[in-house]
């Protein structure tokens, strides 16, 4: 009895479903498609919790979004505020909408950052969030290369509406687009700003030296803010909380 009972849970085991039957005729879509499922449904979770966090330190800001394109993790975020009935909540969406520049780099740091890859232009943006049109007048969107948007011009009118960042994404692939908009940002942070890297391993195969890891510890050296580590999301994200040193 207990011998047949044994034989039966091996049988059950790995325990998961694997879907065998699936994986007999798996295509380049399918591919595709679970790995989008798998990476926006723990990006998801991570704006509830970020928003969760964000409301239980009582956390007054905008939303800054470096990379918007297909208004994927912008979307999120907008449910997520809109959850918490957060009614002055700003929504920045940072992007060239002509897709990746050329940083002479670009395959050293990633075979799929290739220039001009990810265009998504204004109005196919506006339509991504036609939904949202609870928040209609809480979005500006920032159109331009950064080298040039993130100018001394668009810091000094942000600062004059005392804006300051509750949750800062930053989806923009490039090392160099990372460091542009983190600088930018270093001027709207405030103790208990989550920042989110989405490229945090996946720039440089991972190398803490190089890419992403090495540009953030150089802002935060000469900075009157700190980070700690908050959660690790996904494959190649992570986040931080800023305090002040
Ligand atoms: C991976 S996509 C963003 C994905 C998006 N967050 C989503 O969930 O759909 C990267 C975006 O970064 C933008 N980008 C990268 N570097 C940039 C730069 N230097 N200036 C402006 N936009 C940039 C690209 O145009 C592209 O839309």
């Amino acid at each position: 009895m207990k011998k047949k009972f044994l034989l039966n849970q091996v049988n059950k085991e790995p325990y998961i479903d694997l879907n065998i039957k699936d994986l007999q005729k798996w295509n380049k879509l399918d591919e595709i498609t679970y790995a989008q499922m798998q990476r926006q449904k723990y990006k998801y979770e991570f704006f509830q919790k970020a928003f969760d966090l964000i409301y239980d330190n009582t956390i007054v800001g905008d939303y800054f979004e470096f990379g918007v394109h297909r208004a994927r993790t912008f979307r999120f975020a907008m449910s997520q505020a809109k959850r918490r009935n957060m009614k002055k909540i700003k929504f920045l969406a940072f992007d060239s909408f002509e897709g990746l520049p050329d940083v002479n780099n670009n395959i050293k740091q990633n075979d799929k950052f290739k220039k001009g890859l990810l265009i998504t232009s204004e109005n196919k943006f506006k339509n991504y969030i036609k939904n949202f049109n609870f928040y209609k007048n809480n979005v500006k969107m920032i159109k331009g290369f950064y080298e040039k948007s993130l100018n001394k011009k668009l810091i000094f009118s942000l600062k004059k509406q005392n804006t300051k960042a509750c949750l800062i994404n930053f989806d923009c692939d490039l090392t160099q687009s990372v460091d542009q908009a983190l600088k930018f940002s270093m001027n709207f942070l405030q103790e208990g700003t989550i920042l989110y890297f989405d490229d945090y391993f996946s720039s440089y195969k991972g190398n803490p030296n190089k890419g992403i890891p090495n540009i953030i510890k150089k802002r935060f050296k000469k900075s009157k803010f700190n980070i700690v580590e908050y959660l690790n999301i996904g494959y190649a994200a992570k986040s931080f909380i800023v305090y002040n040193k």
